[in-house]
């Protein structure tokens, strides 16, 4: 062995520590490597890093323990040398104020832990909602080659004969229940039915929607996002994974080569057609600007009128993820839209999309995933609005509405934040009736902090009866929840956008078709509210939320930190 510094150096000859004297770094490294007991040969392998974000934490990433061993075995198995280390991880129910303020920091994470440790190329375990943006996110600056490996949705559990999953069936009876439609003994046998095992949420939510795309990106290979946690054939994905990192690197396939602009379009594609949650466009446009790439909600709109919606899933529709797979999974979609997507796109398997497509059939024995002429709806699950509400954008799951909400003009009755919320939506003497619209007000990237998934707001519980209202926010909203619910409007309240300067009993008039939401005030009084509204912008004395609320921008840049786009979108 030589200690000679390569001008190529691979393994653990690469980002040797600083002591001024790089052979004595290696010499170094090598030496104290030498402790972790592998064969001699192993150390001048090939190094892949598996970043592994298993936490107790994190429930959904119970089993990526085991699919950690099993990447390693398709590394070693490919004469690499696989070493494990652990990130941030963000289990959705367990984090406070939400966990979307933590994506960025966890994304930091995976970059620096990327490029600052001597590894050829790497393996992201994730799953949760934000773990697989923030580990493409950290990828895509890191600039690696990479390979994502997905934890796979839970199986439904049941109750009186009734599948459930978490989370649709989670909102829908805690709603019945609200509604006294239900006691609390059936909440409490609910509970336990849920979430039954290791896995993200079981329907078409945020985790499954980013897994989903994650896969039409290229960065993972074909038929891996619905894989269910529990089924073995979870664990082979995983020793594929770890064989395939090995030839992407001999190929050169890095996230840049992969995730490109054709890319992304391809993606947005897909989730219009899967009924994809709303926070996967923050998390794209925010992985896009990691690489220089501008994504822009016209032309999500563009794609929306000409996309059907072709998944019969919970919220949009009926079944869960476990029956996705069963119908063939993400590449039967990818084939149903071929025309529509760029066949050239490379996957991190080293082939074209358009090859990656050539052996698969239509199943037609299955309902759950629809031919294109035969949607479940023919345009595409979400649509972008503007209008003088929400001058930069704002989103609405139109598949995940009621029809007859999609076109109205309503009285407001505005909450102010979110104490304000909790405080008098279920106030007796709430000024609300059914065709009200109800709008919250800062609770965006910068005012909550964090954009937390409060838009689905509750229905005042004097409202008896009633299932669904139009809800207006500048929050997020889960992608397993369901209704008639606008967010990310941009620019947010709390930096002084014109939902600042909605009060109760003001109009607002939204048209989904016409993709237009405007509070109808006259010109006078916007002045007049304009110049006496007084921002209150909340700032942290310190630490991690005084870096979050400085930096973070808005939802249509995809909330992430100024300083941690690309070069190119740096001023
Ligand atoms: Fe982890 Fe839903 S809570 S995916």
């Amino acid at each position: 062995m030589s200690y000679q510094a390569d001008s190529a150096p691979k393994g653990l000859a690469k980002r040797l520590t600083e002591y001024g004297d790089p052979e004595f770094s290696l010499f170094l490294r090598r030496s104290f490597a030498k402790s972790m007991g592998f064969s001699a040969e192993d150390y001048d392998k090939p190094v892949i890093g598996i970043v592994n974000t298993f936490s107790e934490f994190n429930n959904c990433h119970r089993s990526l323990r085991e699919l950690a061993e099993s990447v390693k075995r398709g590394v070693w198995q490919s004469g690499g040398l696989p070493l494990e280390f652990p990130t941030i991880s963000l289990g959705e129910i367990f984090l406070n104020p939400s966990s979307m303020m933590i994506r960025n920091l966890m994304s930091m994470d995976v970059e620096v832990m990327l490029g600052s440790q001597p590894m050829d190329g790497a393996v992201l375990l994730g799953g949760c909602d934000k773990t697989m943006p923030a580990l493409l996110m950290g990828a895509a600056s890191a600039g690696i080659p990479a390979i994502a490996v997905v934890a796979g949705p839970m199986l439904t559990g049941s109750f009186q004969g009734e599948r459930l999953g978490a989370c649709t069936d989670c909102r829908r009876y805690w709603a019945a229940y609200r509604r006294q439609e239900i006691d609390r003994p059936i909440v409490d046998q609910i509970e336990g039915q849920l979430s039954i095992t290791s896995g993200t949420c079981a329907v078409m939510g945020t985790a499954s929607t980013m897994a989903c795309l994650t896969e039409a990106l290229g960065m993972s290979l074909p038929l891996s996002a619905s894989i269910p946690a529990v089924y073995s054939d979870r664990m082979r994905n995983a020793e594929d994974s770890g064989k395939q990192i090995m030839k992407a690197i001999e190929l050169g396939l890095t996230p840049q080569k992969i995730m490109t602009e054709q890319a992304f379009l391809n993606a947005l594609r897909v989730l219009l057609a899967i009924g994809g949650s709303t926070n996967a466009i923050i998390h794209l446009t925010a992985i896009a600007g990691r690489l220089g790439i501008r994504l822009e909600l016209d032309t999500l709109n563009e794609m929306s009128d000409e996309t059907p919606v072709l998944v019969d899933l919970k919220p949009s529709g009926e079944h869960y993820m476990e029956d996705f797979h069963r119908a063939g999974g993400l590449p039967v979609v990818l084939n149903e839209l071929k025309t529509m997507l760029d066949l050239d796109a490379v996957s991190i398997n080293g082939l074209t999309l358009g090859q990656n497509l050539d052996c698969v059939e239509y199943p037609d024995w299955q309902s759950v995933i629809k031919k294109t002429r035969e949607p479940l709806q023919p345009q595409g699950a979400l649509a972008v609005l503007r209008g003088s509400l929400c001058p930069d954008g704002a989103i609405i799951k139109r598949s995940a509405a009621s029809s007859d909400l999609l076109k109205v003009k309503g009285r407001a009755v505005v909450f102010e934040n979110l104490q304000d919320l909790h405080q008098r939506i279920d106030d007796p003497d709430l000024d609300v009736e059914p065709n009200d619209i109800l709008v919250l007000k800062n609770a965006g990237p910068v005012g909550a902090p964090g954009m937390p998934e409060a838009g689905y707001l509750p229905i005042p519980r004097k409202l008896e009866g009633v299932k669904d209202m139009v809800r207006i926010s500048d929050a997020r909203m889960s992608g397993t929840a369901f209704g008639t619910i606008v967010v990310h409007i941009s620019p947010e309240a709390a930096v002084g956008g014109p939902l600042a300067l909605v009060q109760n009993g003001d109009i607002i008039d939204m048209d989904v078709e016409k993709r237009k939401l405007d509070l109808l005030l006259n010109d006078a009084e916007w002045k007049r509210r304009r110049d006496d509204l007084k921002l209150n912008s909340p700032v942290a004395p310190r630490g991690y939320e005084w870096l979050y609320r400085k930096h973070v921008q808005q939802a249509h840049f995809g909330a992430d930190f100024d300083f941690m786009r690309h070069e190119s979108f740096q001023e």
